[in-house]
């Protein structure tokens, strides 16, 4: 019985304390579904601030930290930082970092291992490209995004590891993938993991979704066999985040 997850990943918003203020009063006044875990990822100048007035059942999220617990470093966070500030989880891997600031699958790897040695839980995300699914390269990508992370971790790290699918295609393009779609990829990587890793680990891990996930499209996406969650990003800064939450309800 693998636990409901979504994820509220806001990215570099919002752009202000006081809207960011305004999120968090909705969330705290929600009534939300207590057999979902909830995490949310604010940018990290607001992770302290926002612990402090946040509803205890919702936990926080960095976006990112380094492989370093500490040293010259300029820019980053580190694993033990979070931890010490009382953060749950780190996003890792997400293919605006990968992207964007040239993230290899062997960093998120090591800031995999170091986050989890740094007793944070993190959420992993992989997803390939539109090209690459095109080309037909879909479970290739995934696969080798995954085995870089198999590679360092121990069967025991994946207790507290979260991996979020998230096809690049899908991410803030309105074009969200189908539940067939998405339960093919996500009956992959469990299959995956069962030869990878064990079949303990393969059944237990939360594998969610992640990629224009509305209230109106998630329903059908949450019926799915292998689909235990969410990762939401635009619709997370938006009142029906709350109907994404409840809609195992
Ligand atoms: P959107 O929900 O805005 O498509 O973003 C998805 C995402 O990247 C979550 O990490």
């Amino acid at each position: 019985p693998r636990q409901f997850f979504v994820g509220g990943n806001f990215k570099m918003n919002p752009i202000s304390r006081a809207q960011k203020k305004i999120i968090i009063n909705e969330l705290n006044a929600a009534d939300l579904d207590p057999n979902t875990e909830v995490v949310i990822a604010p940018p990290s100048l607001y992770l302290l601030p926002l612990k402090d007035i946040l509803r205890a059942d919702i936990k926080v999220a960095a976006q990112n930290c380094y492989c370093k617990t500490s040293g010259a470093f300029t820019g980053e966070i580190s694993p033990a930082q979070l931890a010490d500030a009382g953060v749950s989880y780190v996003i890792l891997g997400h293919s605006e970092r990968r992207t964007l600031f040239h993230e290899t699958s062997e960093l998120v790897a090591q800031k995999t291992k170091a986050a989890l040695d740094g007793s944070l839980s993190v959420i992993l995300c992989v997803g390939e490209t539109l090209q690459e699914r095109e080309a037909g390269q879909t479970t290739q990508v995934v696969e080798s995004q995954l085995r870089a992370v198999v590679t360092v971790l121990n069967e025991s790290d994946w207790g507290r590891v979260v991996i979020a699918y998230e096809p690049v295609w899908a991410i803030g393009t309105g074009k969200v993938a189908t539940a067939g779609q998405a339960q093919e990829v996500h009956a992959y990587i469990r299959e995956f993991l069962s030869t990878a890793v064990s079949t303990a680990v393969s059944e237990n891990t939360r594998i969610i979704y992640g990629g224009s996930v509305t209230a109106s499209n998630c329903k059908e996406l949450s019926t799915q066999i292998d689909v235990d969650g969410f990762l939401v990003g635009g619709a997370s800064l938006k009142p029906e985040f709350v109907d994404i939450i409840n809609v195992k309800r």
